[in-house]
Order: structure tokens, then sequence, then C-alpha cells
């Protein structure tokens, strides 16, 4: 199949409405990077309606000129096929459109009410706050007082980026603003976690053969390993991870959300509401632990300087921005324990870590080894069959199983059923096509609810506290490498161990 046709079948061709789409925080680093190439992606494969509009929302005071040569160049840089293509970068030169300035100010969402386009007698409307949180609740006041949060002409939607509040008294006041101007079901909270393909496709593969339900579950399964490694330190973004850490950052939002996804029954039907009833019966079976325990279940560890995937990284302490005494983990290991039916006993080990050896996500489920050993062991891990969804790089499944070496003796050996997508990340749509997709079209199943929001913090809160409350300094880990203190004690009822992160099927 060639690429484009891979990708076509892949995200499937329902086109949007026509829409307005209103990016708040147009000229910084999540739009240039993520939002604008997403967008652009999208008007290539004829997703985004053919009247639709791409419009800034700027403090910079530009013209709409300098806004068009600025998408150009991000474009440039960040999907340049968008602009190599005359035609294709004219198309969407013309649907940009751009209303300056300042987010407190009534009169600029004025402006935004006339800015937007008409479509069919519609004014459908998609805003995009890639802002800091702390402007949330001005925009959705202001976009509310100027009658952009009423959808008698037309849909209005708007779009939150994590970090949905740092614990759960700001997350439980910044849904009750949001909800105080919008209707729930007009908030779509993104993370980026549920757009990626592997994370959809465990829900389909899970819920569309029947072949793994009867081995879904405590009898079969010993454990399951949910691992975001990153060889990247934390760059320039000090002043937001100095106040978050890894378990805020990733174990709390993107790290639970795929646990749910591993752990949830069978939904009634693809309704939003439905999916995410069943994830919430998961979070809320997360089993509770006091401060004094988490101790137990959660290690936490900061870089300190090294080379990680080639790259000569400082310590953590030694990053621009960064307090010369910060306890910031940047690395978090926690077990879980899911207490219903399905899953006593079975534990779930989350971990993800900056500066780490190689860039690897996945999700691994072992099964129990066979009950009696008959064969010859050389390798003590191999009876072990490991069913792994891997997230990124090389998206697919992998499913292990223990054959025999060919040859007269009866040595085994771990031979690998590979369904990798096979299509090295080029063709995939990226998370934020598919979740901007889904917005168009009022699908909210990828988008996490208010509830959902509020369990995952009352889950990590007393590791948090644990954490705050602990003087001593937090152990390092020499960038480029796994040494973490404590990480081998998590798996000491587990069977197996920690599986071996490497960028190469493993
Ligand atoms: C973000 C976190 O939500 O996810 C970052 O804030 C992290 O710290 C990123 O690097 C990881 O996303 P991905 O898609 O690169 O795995």
């Amino acid at each position: 199949m060639a690429r484009d046709d891979k990708f076509a079948s892949i995200i499937g061709s329902e086109q949007a409405e026509p829409a307005n789409i209103v990016i708040f925080g147009a000229s910084g680093d999540l739009s240039k990077r993520k939002l604008l190439p997403a967008l652009a992606h999208m008007h290539r494969w004829n997703l985004l309606g053919p009247h639709s509009r791409i419009i800034g929302a700027l403090r910079n005071n530009w013209t709409k000129s300098h806004w068009i040569n600025y998408v150009h160049d991000q474009l440039l840089q960040y999907f340049p096929d968008a602009i190599l293509n005359p035609r294709s970068w004219q198309r969407i030169s013309h649907k940009l459109d751009l209303v300056n300035g300042d987010l407190a100010d009534p009169e600029m969402y004025q402006r935004l009410a006339e800015a937007l386009h008409e479509q069919g007698g519609k004014k459908n409307a998609l805003f995009y706050l890639a802002i800091p949180p702390s402007w949330y609740e001005c925009v959705a006041k202001n976009l509310k007082a100027a009658g952009l949060a009423d959808e008698a002409d037309g849909f209005r939607r708007i779009v939150v980026e994590k970090p949905f509040g740092m614990d759960l008294q700001s997350a439980q006041d910044l849904n009750q603003s949001l909800q105080h101007y919008f209707n729930e079901s007009q908030i779509y909270r993104i993370d980026h976690y549920l757009g990626k393909e592997s994370v959809q496709n465990l829900m389909v593969f899970r819920f569309a053969n029947s072949v793994l339900e009867p081995l879904w579950n405590r009898n079969f399964i010993d454990h399951v390993q949910i691992s975001v490694s990153e060889t990247l330190g934390i760059g320039y973004r000090a002043g937001y991870y100095e106040t978050s850490g890894a378990l805020k950052d990733m174990i709390q939002s993107h790290l639970l959300q795929v646990l749910t996804l591993v752990a949830m029954e069978a939904p009634l039907t693809l309704d939003a509401d439905d999916v995410r009833d069943e994830k919430m019966k998961v979070l809320r079976a997360i089993r509770r632990i006091s401060v004094d325990q988490v101790k137990n279940i959660a290690v936490r560890a900061q870089y300190d300087a090294g080379n990680a995937g080639g790259v000569d990284i400082p310590a953590y302490r030694d990053e621009a921005g960064v307090a010369a005494d910060s306890n910031t983990e940047t690395f978090a290991a926690v077990k879980f324990h899911v207490d219903n039916w399905r899953w006593q006993g079975v534990p779930f080990l989350l971990r993800t870590g900056k500066a780490l050896p190689d860039r690897v996500s996945e999700i691994c489920i072992r099964f129990k080894a066979p009950p009696q050993t008959l064969f010859d062991l050389h390798d003590g891990n191999v009876l072990n069959n490991e069913l792994i969804f891997r997230l990124q790089p090389d998206e697919g499944m992998l499913l292990s199983m223990t054959a025999k070496q060919p040859g007269l003796s009866t040595d085994l050996r771990a031979v690998q059923l590979d369904a990798s997508y096979g299509m090295d990340g080029s063709g995939m749509p990226e998370a934020y096509e598919t979740l901007f997709h889904d917005v168009l079209l009022g699908e909210a199943g990828l988008f996490s609810r208010a509830d959902e929001v509020e369990e995952s913090w009352r889950i990590v809160e007393p590791i948090m506290k644990a954490w705050a409350a602990e003087d001593a300094s937090i152990s390092t880990y020499t960038a480029g490498t796994m040494d973490i203190d404590g990480m081998q004690e998590l798996m000491h009822d587990c069977e197996g161990d920690w599986r071996n992160l490497s960028a190469k099927h493993a």
C-alpha cells in the first residue's frame, strides 16, 4: 500500500462541518510544533470543511500578512510538505485569519465574535486554549460574556490542555469555573496520549478479538507495566517542570489514562460517556494508600549529568531555571492495584522519566509462567508470554511466545509475533490530528471528563504529600542510565523483571 493510501485508510475520511478554529496562543510553542502542522495535515487530507478558518488569537499586534508569513515559516520547519506544494500552501493561507488583543480585554472577544465566518447559516467555533492554565478562566469568562459560548448559531467547543490543575483542589476549581461558562459537553480536555494510534488500538484489540477476553484477568496476567521513557532532559521548560515533576506531568494524566484503557470493562456502546463511565470505575477501584505507605509503592529520582541518546545533559539542578536544591523528580515509578473482581492481586507498574537511555513508550501485559517447567531453561525469562503495545517508536503490537530452538535439543527461545504497523511513523496521523478531528466531529470519547481528572488527582495526592514532606535530598541517576534506587523492590511480588526499554524490539 502506498503511504498515502495507508494514511487515508487509517484516519477514515469523514469530513467535519466547517468551523472557525480559533487558537489562543497561536504564536506559542505548542501551536507551531503540533497544532498548525496537524491542521495543515488535515487540510491536505480534506478533513477540514472547505470553508473552515484558522484564526490566530494573538497578543502581538501582528498584521495579517505577518501572521501568514509566520505560519508559513513554522510549517516549513515542522511540516514542509504543506509548503513545498504551492497549491496546498495557497489554499491553507486563504484559511488564515487573526484577531489581536489582550486576553483580558473584553473588546478583543467582541472583535473575535465579528471575525467568525458564517458557513451555511452557522458560525461553528472551536476555541483552543494553547495558553498557560492561569488564563483559562479569564478566556472562558470573556468568551461567555461575548456570547461565544452560546450554541444558537452553531457549535461552540472549548479545548483545554493539561495540566488540569496542580492538585485536587485546583483541578476542582478549574472544572468549576469552566463549567460555569460552558456546559461539560462543550469542554474538551486534551490528553494527547489518547490520540495516539496504539492507545486507540488497545480498545479495538481488546474488544474486537474474542480470543483475548478469557485471558484478560487475574487468572492469566501476572502484572502490567506501562512505561514512558524519554531521552531528552527538561530543556527550556524549567518554569513549568519545577512546579510539576514526573508524577504530575505524566503519571497523573497520560499513564493513568492508559491504565484505565487496559483495565476497563467493555463499554455498552462507544458513546463518550459510556466509555468514560467504564474508565471512571477503574479509577475508583484503584487502591487508596496512606502517606505512610507511599514508600512501599513509589520511587522517585532526579537525573545527574550524563549522556542520553547521544546528547550531553547537565544535572537537573544545573538546568537553567532550576533551583540548586530542587527535589523535583524527573523519574517516577508507582505500583498501583485495581481492587475489583477482574484485577484483584495484579500489580500495575507505571514508570516514566526524562534523560533515560532510549525514547520508548509501551504497555507490557506479562502473563503468568506455565504451571510446570518441562523444558530445560537456559534463559530464566523466556517462559512468561508478553503482549506488548508499542506506543512509540515502531507503533504496533508484539506477542512474545516461547518456542523450540531449531535443532536436536529441546532448548527454548523467545519468538515474537510482530504486528508492527510498519509505517516508521511517517504516514501515521499525529495524536493532535486525531484529536482535532474528533473535537470537530463532536466526539468526546478520547477526552477526559471532569470526574476522571479529579479522581486521578485523588489517586496521586498521597504520593505528592509524602514526597513533599521528605526532608532528605532526592536520589539521583546518571542521565542516559536507568539505575534508579528502589526500582527493583517494586517488582518483588511480580514474575520477571522490568522490561528492558530499548528502541529496538526487545
Ligand atoms: C507532555 C509532557 O504532556 O507529554 C512532557 O508535559 C512529555 O513532559 C510529553 O515530554 C511526552 O509526550 P510524547 O507524545 O512525546 O510521548
